[in-house]
C-alpha cells in the first residue's frame, strides 16, 4: 500500500472500518459527575502513553452521552473486561439510563468504578484533556492497576474474540525444541490412551501441532489427526519434556462424542490404567494427578521441563479462570 497522502479524501466511515483491523482490548471507563450519578461506557481507544509517570489515555466522542461527566471529572476508572464480559462490553456501548443495574463493581476512590472480573483495572486522576476533533482526549495519571485472573476480550473488525483459545500456551525459550500436543480426553472418568503398535506402550494421544491459521484451528487439525476427530480443547494441563528434544502440550477435552476406539485407542477408567506400559514417567504424573484432582474438578498446571525434571503446580486454578474480583494488585 502506497503511504497515505493528505487525510480529507478519507472516507470517516472507511477510516473507521480500516481501524477497525487493528485488534484491541475492550475497556469500560466509569466516572461520576458532580451530583454523583455513574456514567459508563465501552471504550477501546485505551492505550499507554507514559511509563514513568504512568499515564493513559482514551478518546471520548463529543456526542456521547456520559461526554459532559468525563469532560468535568478529576477521577476515573478503567476496567479491561474479560474474555467472559462481552455482555458488559455491549452494554456500557448501548446509550442506557442504568447501565449500572445489576453489575457487580468496587469503587476504590468516588468516581473510579471498577468492574468485578475484569481482566485488569486501573483508577486514574485526570492528568491532561486534549481536544482532538470530534474527540477529547482523558489524559489519566494512573493512581493505581490491578491484574484480574480473566483472560481479556479482544476487538477486530467489528467482533469480539476470545484470546484464551487461540494463543500459544507456553513459551518455550529453548531453541530447536519441537512443541507436540498431547490430549487428556475424558469420558466418564476414563482416560483416552493410544499405543505405540513398535513398542507396545500406551501414553495420551501426542503429536506435532498441525497448521491452521489460529492456534485453535491448529489443535483441532491436530486432534483430527491423532484420534479421527476434531475436539475442542477446554485447557492447557501440562507441559513435560518427552525426550531431549520434543516438548508436549497436554491440553484437556471432555469432547461430547468419543472418537471410535480401536485396539490401539482405548478409554481406561483409573483402576484399569496400564500404569506399568507407559510410555514415560511424566505421562504417568500427569494422569495420576489427574485423577486426583478430577474429584475436586481443581487443576493446576504442571511443567515437567528442563534438566531438574521436577513437576511443579504453578497455580492451583484453572488456567484463564474468571474469578470475580479477584484482582493482584500493584499499585504504582
Ligand atoms: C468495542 C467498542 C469500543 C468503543 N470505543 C469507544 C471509544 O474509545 N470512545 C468513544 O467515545 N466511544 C467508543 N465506543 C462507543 C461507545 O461505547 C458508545 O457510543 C456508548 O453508547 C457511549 O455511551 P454513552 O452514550 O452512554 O456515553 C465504543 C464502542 C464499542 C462497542
Amino acid at each position: 500500500m502506497d503511504a497515505p497522502t493528505g487525510s480529507t479524501r478519507v472516507d470517516p466511515l472507511f477510516f473507521r472500518r480500516t481501524m477497525g483491523r487493528f485488534p484491541t482490548g475492550v475497556t469500560v471507563v466509569t466516572t461520576r459527575d458532580a451530583t454523583g450519578r455513574p456514567w459508563g461506557m465501552t471504550a477501546n481507544s485505551f492505550t499507554s502513553v507514559s511509563l514513568a509517570p504512568p499515564l493513559i489515555s482514551l478518546c471520548i466522542d463529543r456526542k456521547a452521552g456520559s461526554f459532559s461527566a468525563f469532560s468535568q471529572c478529576s477521577t476515573f476508572g478503567v476496567s479491561v473486561l474479560g474474555e467472559n464480559q462481552q455482555d458488559l462490553a455491549v452494554r456500557f456501548a448501548t446509550p442506557l439510563d442504568d447501565k449500572f443495574g445489576g453489575v457487580a463493581k468496587v469503587e476504590e476512590r468516588p468516581g473510579a468504578i471498577l468492574l468485578s472480573g475484569a481482566a485488569a483495572a486501573f483508577v486514574c486522576t485526570v492528568h491532561t484533556r486534549v481536544d482532538l476533533g470530534d474527540h477529547v482526549m482523558l489524559i489519566g495519571a494512573v493512581e493505581e492497576c490491578s491484574l484480574g485472573r480473566s483472560a481479556p476480550l479482544g476487538y477486530c473488525d467489528g467482533s469480539f474474540f476470545s484470546l484464551s483459545g487461540g494463543e500459544t500456551p507456553l513459551e518455550d525459550d529453548r531453541p530447536g525444541r519441537q512443541i507436540l500436543v498431547g490430549w487428556l480426553v475424558e469420558h466418564e472418568a476414563k482416560i483416552l490412551l493410544s499405543r505405540d503398535t513398535a513398542t507396545g506402550e500406551w501414553r495420551l494421544p501426542v503429536g506435532p501441532l498441525q497448521g491452521g491459521s489460529t492456534m485453535s484451528d491448529a489443535l483441532r487439525s491436530t486432534s483430527h489427526v491423532l484420534m479421527g476427530q476434531v475436539i475442542e480443547p477446554e485447557f492447557l494441563y501440562s507441559a513435560i519434556d518427552i525426550s531431549e528434544s520434543e516438548t508436549c502440550h497436554v491440553y484437556r477435552a471432555r469432547p461430547g462424542v468419543l472418537p471410535r476406539q480401536t485396539a490401539d485407542l482405548r478409554l481406561f477408567a483409573e483402576e484399569d490404567m496400564p500404569w506399568r506400559e507407559l510410555s514415560h514417567s511424566s505421562m504417568e504424573s500427569i494422569l495420576r494427578r489427574y485423577f486426583e484432582e478430577r474429584v475436586s474438578d481443581r487443576f493446576g498446571i504442571y511443567l515437567n521441563l528442563g534438566a531438574a525434571g521436577r513437576i511443579a503446580q504453578i497455580e492451583h486454578e484453572v488456567p484463564w479462570a474468571d474469578h470475580a474480583g479477584n484482582y493482584e494488585r500493584s499499585a504504582s
